[in-house]
């Protein structure tokens, strides 16, 4: 990323996103971030257009490391009907204490950060036990579709922002140890087949599951 970030890509991310916004996705949005409460990290937060959707939450922390998509956060935090931070922090090195936030939301971010891995493993850090994670992305397709996504993912990174089409993000959410709760797959309305299919998943900390079981 340059230092200004990727200029091109925030200028037009909102208006590529209108019609799905509109059909199925902003609806998406809002039935997951309903679930969110306490104290809400959400990492790579765009341009804000989960912001709108927050309800009863004591507060949101919106990390947004490209200064581009930043700037236009900002200007969309009069969205908000709660109290928002702005941070900088990349999901890979998130900087806040451990177990500081009851729900780490992450949407059509994990595709895209530099170490997936990295930020999982961050993620579950910074998530209190019993704590929530909120998931909307687009992840690795099956069979020819998969081996489609390997072969376009180079080019498409460079035009998309770092965005790649085939990333297991389901597998590496399980590997970072949470438990998905709820998880729906689904090939959402008129949505390139190079970036389906979707997934929606509402995760916990693995431990604190265990922890649940134990006491039950
Ligand atoms: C496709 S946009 C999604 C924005 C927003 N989450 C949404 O739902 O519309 C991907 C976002 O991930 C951010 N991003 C890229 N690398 C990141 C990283 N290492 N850590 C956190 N965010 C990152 C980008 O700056 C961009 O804002």
């Amino acid at each position: 990323m340059s230092a200004n970030g990727h200029r091109l890509f925030a200028a037009v991310y909102d208006r590529l996103n209108a019609q799905a916004e509109r059909t199925w996705l902003g609806s998406r949005r809002a039935s997951l971030i309903a679930q969110a409460s306490g104290e809400v990290l959400e990492i790579g937060a765009g341009t804000g257009a989960n912001l709108g959707h927050y309800r009863d939450v004591t507060r949101v922390v919106v990390a947004e490391p490209d200064p581009a998509m930043r700037a236009r956060l900002v200007r969309h935090l009069g969205g908000a009907t709660v109290p928002v931070e702005v941070s900088d922090v990349p999901a890979e090195r998130l900087g806040f204490p451990d177990a500081s936030f009851d729900t780490v939301v992450a949407t059509l971010v994990l595709c895209s950060v530099a170490d997936p891995d990295a930020a999982l493993a961050e993620m579950r850090r910074v998530l209190r036990p019993g704590g929530r994670l909120l998931v909307l992305e687009h992840v690795r397709g099956e069979g020819r579709r998969a081996r489609w996504q390997d072969r376009v993912t180079p080019l498409w990174r460079r035009v998309g922002a770092g965005c790649h089409p085939n990333r297991d993000t389901r597998s590496a959410i399980v590997r970072a140890g949470f438990h998905p709760e709820h998880e729906e797959r689904f090939e959402p309305p008129r949505v390139p087949a190079i970036i389906c299919p979707f997934v929606e998943i509402v995760g916990r900390p693995e431990q604190s599951v265990a922890t649940r079981q134990t006491i039950s």
